[in-house]
Formats: C-alpha cells, structure tokens, sequence
C-alpha cells in the first residue's frame, strides 16, 4: 500500500478591510483566543516607511524606495513583537511622519512584491491570523477563512478618535474622518493591490458592535469552517 504523504498545512486566517475597521486589534485578540500568531502587515510596510523617512529618501523615487523594502530586514519574534534589521521596531512607525508618509510608499509595486514574498515566508512555519488590506486577495488568496471587516467610515473615526484619547492625544475626529476617506479612496483606487473585496470572502460589518463580540463571532466562524460539524 502506497502510505499518503503527511504534508505539514499551517492554518492562515485572513482579515482584509479599511483603515480604522479594527482589523489590527481583532487580529491581535482572534490570534491570541485560537493559539494563533498574529501578522500585522500594516507595521511592515510602516516600518520601510520609517526606514525610507530616515534615509531621507523621497518616499516618490521608486527604485530607491523598493531597494530599501527589499534590504531591510523584517522578522516576527515568537511573542509577536516586530523587529526591523534585528532591533525592535521604534514606535516612530506608528507616529505622524510615517503615518502621513505611507500611502506613496505602500503602492510601489517593488515594495508590495518584497512585502508579500516576506508575508508568505512567515507562513511556511506557523498557524497565523494575518491582517492587512491584501491579505486575502494577494498574499494568501488560497487560506482557510478570509475575512472582509468593515464598518461605517463614521464609525471608524470614532473608534480611531476614542483610541487616541485613551492614550491622551488629542483627537479632531472630523479631521480623522476626511483622512480615512482619503486613504479609502487612494488604496481603494491604486493599480497595485487595492483594497477590494473578493469572491468567498466572508464580509463580516462591525458597524455597532463592540471588538469582543466581533472576535467571539470571527472565532466561531473559524471553528465552523476548519472543524466542520
Ligand atoms: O494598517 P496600517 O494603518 O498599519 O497600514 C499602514 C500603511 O500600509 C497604510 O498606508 C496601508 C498600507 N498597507 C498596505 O498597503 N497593505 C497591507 N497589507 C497593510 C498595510
């Protein structure tokens, strides 16, 4: 008898969607609740933001941006925590310059092509919730559940606006508004991986409900579709 091949097959949970959704955050807590690592592509591709920013390279010049994403080193530790050429990544990759910057730099398709090959390596040895706005329809369009958060652009600046006064920052949520509906816009429209849904996805709208109830009801979903009854 010929004896099956036993193919080791880690699980990719995929979580698309716009900004502000709360896709990081639900990731984070979907990962942790099923033994799961969490890969949070938004800080990759802020962390070559960063990089660029302080090589004082034009975020526009192309070449020069994509040899910077495809030099610098990006690796997960196993408690999750990002590390950018071997040192922990600074918090300048969440600040106003990076988050300002990103957009020129995300949809340089030098960049993505780097990001992605990366994304994918992570995956070969480990169970991941990964989260991102390609994650299910570029990086990993075969994993095994691809979930599309979304919520109301209003909603989501409320969100964002409410997490910037928990940490004490001032926060003008109708400012935060009109950028979540300017990157909407710019990554919904780029040639390169835009944002979009795609077929088998399971759009999941959070639109008043609070994140625990969106990460038992992702959870169960997951259940459902990997140990079917
Ligand atoms: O989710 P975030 O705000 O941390 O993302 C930072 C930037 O990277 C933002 O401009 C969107 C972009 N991004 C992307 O283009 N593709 C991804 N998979 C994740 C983030």
């Amino acid at each position: 008898m010929i004896e099956e091949a036993i193919v080791a097959r880690f699980r990719i949970i995929t979580i698309d969607g716009p900004a502000g959704a709360g896709k990081s955050s639900v990731a984070r807590r979907l990962a942790a609740a099923l033994g799961y690592e969490f890969l949070d592509t938004g800080a990759m591709y802020r962390a070559v933001t960063w990089r660029v920013l302080e090589k004082g390279i034009d975020p526009e010049s192309g070449d020069e941006v994509a040899a910077v994403a495809r030099a610098t080193r990006l690796d997960w530790t196993a408690d999750g925590e990002l590390r950018v050429d071997g040192q922990t990544a600074p918090p300048a990759i969440r600040g106003d310059a990076v988050s300002g910057a990103p957009s020129a730099v995300s949809a340089n398709p030098g960049v993505r092509d780097a990001m992605v090959a990366k994304q994918r390596a992570v995956a070969e040895s480990r169970d991941l919730v990964a989260e991102g706005r390609d994650t299910g329809s570029v990086v990993f369009p075969d994993a095994d559940v691809r979930f599309y958060l979304d919520a109301a652009p209003a909603e989501r600046a409320r969100r964002r606006a409410a997490q910037m006064r928990a940490n004490s920052e001032a926060a003008d949520e109708a400012a935060i508004l009109a950028q979540i509906e300017r990157r909407d816009l710019a990554d919904s429209t780029r040639p390169n991986s835009p944002l979009c849904r795609t077929e088998g996805m399971d759009y999941v709208d959070t639109t008043g409900l609070a994140e625990p109830e969106v990460v038992e009801l992702l959870r169960r979903k997951v259940h459902e579709a990997i140990s079917p009854a």
